[in-house]
């Protein structure tokens, strides 16, 4: 056989004149112990088609609630002549990009048409969040600043509001986030050192972690 093809390939014909025509495409595939193997020649001549991709699902749901996210989809393959997994050619699931449009906050507009937007929201529209605020409906602060129960003005670096929304900051102490202190959370505990306040200054806190 040419190509160094197995002689699995030599079939083509009669496996061919089996199938539906609706099978046939413009490449030719075969199915032997080994796999899948493909029969070129100076152009593909046909392909015998065993295993088709369903259709794409649905889009899931953008991965955001307003401006610029990400979707994706999937599908599965479906194998007619054998049950040979994963012969399909190309890829079970795609990402795409999906734009939910801006921030809408709800602008309560006076006679005149001037908007007084809701808390937290800002603009002519009512299509930004007030200073200091972020998020689809303006309910977080800015990374690193707390308080969003007040005016999101308090910074903490590493650290978290002891009360949801409130604005005191406690440092993080642990061994994932690090070991903080200050007010902002911006220092590092006796014997961990920068950037991370996750390792030692040469041994000296080892011991402090029991
Ligand atoms: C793929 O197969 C799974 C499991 O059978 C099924 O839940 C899912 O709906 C299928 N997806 C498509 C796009 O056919
Ligand atoms: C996408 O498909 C691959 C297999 O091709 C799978 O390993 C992966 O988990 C899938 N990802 C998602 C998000 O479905
Ligand atoms: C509408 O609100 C604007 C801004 O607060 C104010 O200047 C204007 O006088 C108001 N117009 C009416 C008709 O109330
Ligand atoms: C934020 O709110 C706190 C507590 O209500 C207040 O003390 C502080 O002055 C405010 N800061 C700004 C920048 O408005
Ligand atoms: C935002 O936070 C900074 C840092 O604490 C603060 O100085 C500033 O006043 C805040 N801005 C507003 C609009 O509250
Ligand atoms: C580390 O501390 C933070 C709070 O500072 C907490 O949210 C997190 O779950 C802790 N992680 C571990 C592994 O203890």
């Amino acid at each position: 056989m040419a190509d160094g093809l197995p002689s699995s390939v030599s079939q083509s014909p009669a496996l061919k004149s089996t199938l539906p025509t609706g099978f046939i495409t413009s490449y030719v595939f075969f199915y032997g112990a080994q796999g899948v193997y493909y029969l070129q020649r100076k152009k593909i001549i046909a392909f015998l088609y065993s295993t088709v991709w369903t259709d794409w699902s649905e889009w899931s749901a953008c991965s955001v609630t307003c401006n610029d996210g990400f979707r994706t989809r999937d599908r599965n393959c479906t194998d007619i002549l054998t049950n040979l997994p994963d012969s399909c050619i190309g890829d079970y699931n795609e990402t795409g990009a999906c734009d939910v449009g801006p921030i809408q906050g709800v602008c309560h507009s006076n006679m005149s048409g001037v908007c007084t937007c809701d808390w937290g929201y800002d603009g002519n529209n009512c299509e930004l969040c007030v200073g200091n605020y972020t998020g689809c409906y303006c309910e977080y602060c800015e990374d690193n600043l707390i308080g969003h129960d007040t005016n999101c003005s308090t910074p903490c670096y590493n650290g978290y509001a002891s009360i949801s929304g409130g604005d005191q900051c406690e440092c993080h102490e642990n061994t994932t986030l690090g070991f903080w202190q200050n007010d902002i959370c911006t220092g590092c505990l006796t014997g961990f050192i920068l950037p991370e306040c996750l390792t030692c200054d040469t041994g000296q806190c080892l011991p402090c972690l029991g």
